[in-house]
C-alpha cells in the first residue's frame, strides 16, 4: 500500500527547523518559526503558567473526561479575552479545540456540514497553513488582496473591492491582528469599514486571532474583532493560547461561533462538537486548565498580563532596532515599515534567491518570502544581522 506514496511537500515553515538544526555554524539564527524567544535565546515558560501547573498537580484529582466542549470554565474566560465587554453574548458559544489550528479545523469542518458550496477567501498573502486545513475539510479557497510588497502596507481599497464582489454566504478569513506574516494590520478606521462591507454582503467573517497581546495590547489586538461581531449576524473566530501564554506544544485554543440568535447558535456548536468528536473526540486538558487557573485568579492573571506585556515592548524594541541598524547599513529608508509593522513578524521584501543566500551563506534562517520571526531576533546582533541583510541586496 505505502509504496504507491510520494514524499509529502515539506511544510514551508516547519522545514527550516530541520535545516537549522543540522547547520553547525555557531553564528547560526533562527528567525524562521514563530515562537517567542527571550534575550537568551530561550522560550521561557511564563510564571503564571508555572504556578498554574504547581496549582494544577497539587489539586487536580481526575483525569476523567471533561467532555464535547472541553472545559467550560477555560471557554467563559477566553470569551472575556477574546469579546470583551462586546457582542450579546447570548448569541455567542465557545468550544475548546487542540491550539488556533485545531479551532481552525473544527470550524472549517462547520463550514462543510452548514454550505459546503460557499468559497472560504482569505488574504493574500495568508498564513502557510490557512489553505491546507481549509482544504483538508474538502472547502473551495480563494485569495483577496491584501498586502502591496512595493509599500509593505495594507492594500485596503483593492481588497474591499473585491469583497464587494463576492457573493453573500463567502467566508471571508481575517487575522485579527499582528498579521502573519506580514505584520501589517487593519487601522480600526478600516475595520469599521470592512466590518460594514461584510454585513451589507451577506459574508461572513472568520477571524483567526493567534497572537492577541503581541501587537498593541490585549483589548486593543482585539478591537478589530470586536467591531466585526457588534456589526454581522453571523461569524466565527479561532483563538490561539500558544503565543500569549507560550503554551505551544500543549495545544489550546478555542473555536467561537456566532449566531443570529442563540437557539441557531445552540444547534451550531451541536454540529461544532460533532466535528470534534470526529476529529480528536475531546480537546486536551492540561494547557486550557492553567489558562483557566490564571484567569480565575486575580494576582495570577495580573502577572501574567505583567509577563505579556513585557514580551511585547520586548518585540516592539526589537523592531525598532532593526529598522534603524538596517537604516543605517542600508544608508536608505526601505526597511523603516519594520518599526510600523506589528507582532512576531514581517516580511523584508527580499527574493527567494536572497533568502538562500542569507541562509546558506550567512546562517541566517527565514522563511523563503523573507518573513521573519522578531522574537527570534538577537539584541545584541541586530547590527551584525543588518549587515549580512544588506550584504545579500
Ligand atoms: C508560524 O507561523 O510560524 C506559527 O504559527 C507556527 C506554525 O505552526 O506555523
Amino acid at each position: 500500500m505505502f509504496d504507491t506514496l510520494k514524499p509529502a511537500a515539506p511544510d514551508a515553515i516547519l522545514m527550516l527547523m530541520g535545516l537549522y538544526r543540522d547547520d553547525p555554524r555557531s553564528d547560526k539564527l533562527d528567525l524562521g518559526v514563530g515562537v517567542y524567544k527571550d534575550a537568551q535565546g530561550h522560550t521561557p515558560i511564563m510564571r503564571a503558567v508555572r504556578e498554574a501547573e504547581k496549582r494544577l498537580f497539587e489539586e487536580q484529582n481526575t483525569k476523567a473526561y471533561l467532555g464535547l466542549a472541553g472545559d467550560v470554565r477555560f471557554n467563559a474566560q477566553m470569551t472575556d479575552l477574546v469579546f470583551g465587554g462586546s457582542v450579546d453574548k447570548t448569541r455567542l458559544r465557545a468550544v475548546q479545540a487542540p491550539g488556533g489550528s485545531g479551532a481552525i479545523r473544527m470550524l472549517a469542518e462547520l463550514i462543510k456540514v452548514t454550505n459546503s458550496d460557499a468559497t472560504v477567501w482569505v488574504p493574500d498573502p495568508t498564513w502557510p497553513n490557512h489553505i491546507p486545513i481549509l482544504r483538508s475539510a474538502t472547502l473551495k479557497t480563494a485569495t483577496y488582496p491584501y498586502f502591496d510588497a512595493a509599500t509593505s502596507s495594507v492594500r485596503f481599497d483593492a481588497m474591499i473591492d473585491a469583497l464587494k464582489a463576492l457573493p453573500a454566504g463567502d467566508i471571508v478569513v481575517l487575522h485579527g491582528c499582528c498579521h502573519n506574516p506580514t505584520g501589517a494590520d487593519l487601522t480600526i478606521e478600516q475595520w469599521n469599514v470592512l466590518a460594514g462591507v461584510l454585513a451589507e454582503r451577506g459574508l461572513i467573517p472568520f477571524v483567526d486571532i493567534a497572537y492577541q497581546g503581541f501587537g498593541d495590547g490585549l483589548d486593543e489586538d482585539a478591537a478589530g474583532l470586536r467591531i466585526l461581531a457588534d456589526a454581522v449576524p453571523e461569524l466565527m473566530a479561532a483563538a490561539s493560547c500558544s503565543k500569549n501564554f507560550s503554551v505551544y506544544r500543549d495545544r489550546a485554543g478555542v473555536a467561537f461561533l456566532l449566531g443570529r440568535n442563540s437557539g441557531e447558535a445552540d444547534i451550531a456548536q451541536g454540529q461544532l462538537q460533532g466535528a470534534g468528536r470526529v476529529l480528536w473526540s475531546m480537546p486536551p486538558d492540561h494547557a486550557a486548565a492553567c489558562v483557566r487557573i490564571i484567569l480565575e485568579d486575580e494576582a495570577l492573571a495580573a502577572d501574567w498580563r505583567a509577563e505579556l506585556e513585557a514580551t511585547r515592548s520586548r518585540m516592539l524594541g526589537l523592531r525598532q532596532g532593526l529598522a534603524e541598524a538596517l537604516r543605517r547599513q542600508s544608508n536608505s529608508a526601505r526597511f523603516d515599515f519594520i518599526a510600523d509593522q506589528r507582532g512576531m513578524f514581517s516580511r523584508l521584501g527580499l527574493s527567494g534567491d536572497e533568502v538562500k543566500r542569507l541562509r546558506e551563506e550567512h546562517g541566517v534562517y527565514i522563511v523563503g518570502d523573507s518573513r521573519f520571526n522578531v522574537a527570534g531576533l538577537p539584541g545584541d546582533r541586530l547590527e551584525e544581522l543588518a549587515a549580512k541583510i544588506v550584504a545579500v541586496l
